[in-house]
């Protein structure tokens, strides 16, 4: 989740390639939490309506309901670092699995909305030990060599996560004949779409016993033995491994266990940096991304597009999602990333103001006039492609690479945290803002992808070539 395309390192020695192969099996293994976080914190897209119709609830109940999963997100992104601290990285994985798996039978089974609000805060909690953890773990086992293009995988994996919920969902709702609370095995439609999460868990589950715990980890628990028959299995036989060891160990006794306290200072709380990357966070969130992802389907029917068409149309921006991101991946390194972020910007306001526009006319016969309808549709695409190619991408990039060494680790869970927040504030209150006014919602957000612009170019420093000791 940190940074997703770096440079090579230095110096760095190439795996060979008869190990490459190994290495990638490894990274995407782990890269399956990420296409769980993307899975998980969208399939609730095809759910919102059967939800609000099954328990009769009106829209800030069940926006609650539906943003509760992020407060999960944030305790469990929290509290990751320190369980694989403890208990190892593969662990790890293996608790996320299982709470991925109980709360996918959890949430298709639920007995109350309560019950359903429990499993998807237990799913969130999952989502949040993945974002962290999955990283992490792939950092840690790459070779330096590829370690950017590998930490990427994680990215990939969650935009994809995403894309397939939407297709999965469509798929459900067409055999269920169109009606999201139509019969299917014996359970309605959303209640399948939410189980069939558990396929996806237990491959999780199941692939992390495949792969080796990081040899980092096991040096830090004294495993000296099986830390460098991992390394030589991962690095190749012909490296120096007691080279290895000793630089790896290095590294640890250097890094700077950085605290909370470290973050505080100046006039306004935090270091002026700890805001960028706060504002960062909040600026991707707040131009309202997730309503594309979680909300969708509601936001098409609630213009007159029928259901199946409106579960297709998810399912489109999320491949255009998957475009954007591969786009972002071959040029945050090329272009640099404040670029990017800015043009990012001006593709995401005139996408947002062109939807607020159509959304302002009158339905006629519960839809909106044929060009507004075909406006909102395109300026909805245009709005997620710009996103993916920049700040979906570059916001992760910058955190992982803005922060003085010294502060980078608390820096980025207090900048990791403040958009789960973010992401949690629009969620929330996505359901009761549309019912005041759709178009004046798109004005909010256009308003924060057009600030964006000028936080960028005052606050922002293009960190693109230089080292992570450059940082300070
Ligand atoms: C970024 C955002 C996340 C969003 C995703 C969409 O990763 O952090 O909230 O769902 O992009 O692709």
């Amino acid at each position: 989740m940190t940074s997703t395309a770096q440079a090579p390192q230095p110096g760095a020695r190439t795996a060979h390639p008869e190990h490459l192969g190994h290495v990638i099996f490894i990274a995407a293994a782990a890269a399956m939490g990420g296409f769980l976080f993307g899975y998980d914190s969208s399939v609730i897209n095809g759910a919102v309506e059967a939800i609000r119709d099954r328990y009769d609830i009106g829209s800030a109940a069940l926006a609650q309901v539906i943003a509760i999963a992020l407060i999960g997100c944030a305790i469990g992104a929290a509290t990751a670092g320190r369980i694989a601290d403890r208990i190892g990285r593969i662990r790890c994985m293996q608790i996320a699995a299982v709470l991925f798996t109980i709360s996918a039978v959890g949430s298709a089974l639920p007995f109350a909305l309560w019950d359903l609000a429990f499993w998807r805060i237990v799913g969130g909690f999952a989502i949040g030990m993945a974002s962290v953890i999955g990283p992490a773990y792939i950092a840690e086992v790459a070779p330096p060599a590829y370690r950017g293009r590998l930490g990427s995988f994680q990215q990939a994996a969650i935009v994809v996560g995403i894309a397939i919920s939407q297709l999965v969902n469509w798929g459900l709702l067409n055999a269920a004949g169109g009606d999201q609370r139509g019969k299917l095995m014996g359970l309605e439609a959303w209640q399948v779409m939410l189980g069939v999460m558990v396929v996806p868990a237990v491959l999780y589950g199941l692939l992390s016993f495949a792969i080796p715990e990081s040899p980092r980890f096991l040096l830090s628990v004294g495993k000296h033995d099986r830390a460098r028959e991992i390394l030589a299995e991962v690095e190749g036989q012909e490296i120096d491994l007691d080279a290895r060891v000793a630089e790896i160990q290095l590294a640890m006794k250097s890094e700077h266990k950085s605290t909370f306290k470290d973050l505080l200072g100046g006039s306004f709380f935090f270091k002026p940096i700890v805001w960028v990357g706060i504002g960062l966070s909040v600026f991707q969130q707040f131009v309202g991304i997730n309503v594309a992802f979680y909300y969708s389907s509601t936001l098409w029917q609630s213009v007159g597009v029928d259901p199946t068409e409106s579960f297709f149309y998810s399912f489109t921006t999320s491949i255009i999602n998957i475009i954007g991101t591969v786009i972002a991946m071959i040029f945050v390194d090329r272009v640099g990333r404040k670029p990017l972020a800015l043009i990012g910007s001006v593709g995401m306001a005139v996408g947002l103001a062109l939807e607020a526009w159509a959304f302002s006319y009158h339905l006629v016969d519960g839809k909106l006039p044929s060009t507004q309808g075909w406006v909102a549709l395109i300026a909805a695409h245009v709005f997620v492609l710009f996103f993916a190619l920049s700040w979906g991408v570059v916001v992760w990039v910058f955190l992982g690479e803005m922060f003085p060494n010294k502060i980078r680790a608390a820096a980025l869970g207090v900048a990791a945290a403040a958009q789960w927040i973010a992401n949690w504030a629009i969620t929330a209150s996505f359901p009761s803002l549309a019912d005041w006014n759709l178009s004046g919602t798109y004005v909010i957000y256009t308003v924060f992808a057009a600030l964006s612009i000028p936080f960028v170019l005052k606050f922002v420093k293009e960190t693109k070539g230089k080292s992570l000791e450059e940082m300070g």
